[in-house]
């Protein structure tokens, strides 16, 4: 056993109106039943405060932040923004902002600090292209990212890390088991570098089609310690089985 408890957060992007609260609810009524595992909902920043509100038990989340506490940036969030309406934590620099917002390593940083002095837990994605994976550059790719984007202070109790091949987002491709085995081993081996023995506290989770179908092979993985699940998280019927599998891993 590794002593890290699993941990499995569903990315809703931008899906989400109000009539997806009782989805929410019923989310958080199985994941309450559930001893061994952490269970949380990035959700669209819409409907952060509504689904505290359906759903206490659950951790609510947002899915970015901006690094200034307030400014002129028109229509950003900040972490206090988003702390303050009851959000426990934020995904930063998921590779759909990376590429959409041109959100640099640097940017990334900056927000995760932003979180953490907000009070947040964060959640910070890397992940290689399809043409840097078919070069045999994952590897050295996604070790860069973590390198330039690990925020100061760096702790098992406030941050984790989020490993998500781009070409496997959306896709219903999954890397090879042992791809994603020396993945997430040369992420500890970086973070030990980093930051030292806290290291071996931080969650490593898997992000890529992950689905009820793949989940418990994946969270089987030494290093692999949950989850960041987009289209799988949208409902109930998709997404208990893989909390389920994870409270079993
Ligand atoms: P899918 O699970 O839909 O592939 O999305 C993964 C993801 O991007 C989660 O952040």
């Amino acid at each position: 056993m590794s002593g890290r408890r699993k941990f499995v957060t569903g990315n809703w992007k931008m899906h989400g109106l109000g009539g997806s609260l009782s989805e929410i609810a019923s989310i958080a009524a199985s994941a309450a039943a559930l001893d061994d595992v952490d269970v949380a909902l990035c959700l669209p920043a819409t409907l952060i405060a509504r689904a505290i509100n359906a759903a206490p038990s659950l951790m609510i989340g947002a899915q970015d932040c901006h690094q200034e506490r307030n400014g002129p940036h028109t229509g950003c969030i900040s972490a206090a923004m988003l702390a303050e309406i009851g959000a426990m934590l934020t995904i930063v620099g998921h590779s759909e902002r990376r590429q959409d917002q041109q959100e640099s390593d640097a940017d990334i940083k900056a927000k995760a600090e932003a979180a953490r002095d907000a009070g947040l837990s964060v959640i910070l994605c890397c992940g290689e292209s399809e043409v840097e994976h078919d070069a045999g550059q994952a590897v050295a790719r996604v070790t860069a990212q973590i390198a330039a984007s690990m925020p100061g202070g760096a702790a098992a109790d406030w941050l984790t890390i989020a490993y998500e091949p781009i070409w496997a987002i959306g896709t219903g491709k999954v890397p090879g088991m042992d791809d994603v085995a020396e993945m997430h081993g040369a992420i500890r081996t970086k973070l030990r570098e980093l930051i030292g023995k806290e290291a071996d506290a931080i969650r490593i989770l898997y992000g890529g089609s992950m689905n009820g179908g793949n989940a418990a092979q994946l969270l089987a993985i030494p290093d692999v310690d949950g989850g960041l699940v987009g289209g799988a998280s949208l409902s109930a019927e998709k997404f208990v089985p893989i909390i389920e599998a994870a409270a079993k891993a």
